[in-house]
């Protein structure tokens, strides 16, 4: 008996996880929709020379949380090479960010196009944030 109670807390528990998840990428993809996609593209590849690409980044599917959070909280534009390509547009700031914001869109990105990354926490940008 007991072990059919925990077998069900188990699958409510697996399944309330599972749900939050697809929630945050839905909040994630809204976010980039009103906010990135004007220069990185419904595909996320960019415009060549102008916007970097998201899609296929080594960056955005890399460890470095606490460069990502910083870039999407403060704007970008130190006009380095980015997997080999140079791109002329600033990115803006999005000051008016929260944690879980940050943590949506980022979700999004890493796991969007041909992306296969890990999803972002809002703990692991507290993290990151705390880092440096
Ligand atoms: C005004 C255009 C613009 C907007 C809006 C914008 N970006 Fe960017 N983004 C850029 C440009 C341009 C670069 C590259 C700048 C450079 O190389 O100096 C960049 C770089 C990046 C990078 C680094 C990519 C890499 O390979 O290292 C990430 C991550 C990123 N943007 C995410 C976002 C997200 C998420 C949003 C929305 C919250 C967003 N950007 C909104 C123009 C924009």
């Amino acid at each position: 008996m007991n072990y059919i109670k925990i077998l069900i807390g188990s699958f409510l528990i697996l399944g309330f996880a599972v749900n939050v998840t697809a929630q945050d990428l839905a909040k994630g993809k809204k976010i980039y929709e009103t906010r990135c996609l004007v220069c990185h593209q419904a595909d996320g590849g960019g415009v060549p020379n102008m916007n970097a690409p998201l899609d296929g980044s080594s960056n955005v599917v890399g460890n470095d949380l606490a460069r990502l959070v910083r870039i999407i909280k403060g704007g970008y534009s130190e006009k380095i090479a980015l997997d080999g390509m140079y791109y002329s547009n600033a990115m803006t700031a999005n000051p008016d960010f929260k944690d879980a914001d940050i943590a949506n869109v980022l979700s999004y990105i890493r796991t969007s196009w041909s992306n296969k990354a890990t999803v972002v926490t809002e703990a692991q940008v507290i993290a990151a944030k705390n880092k440096k």
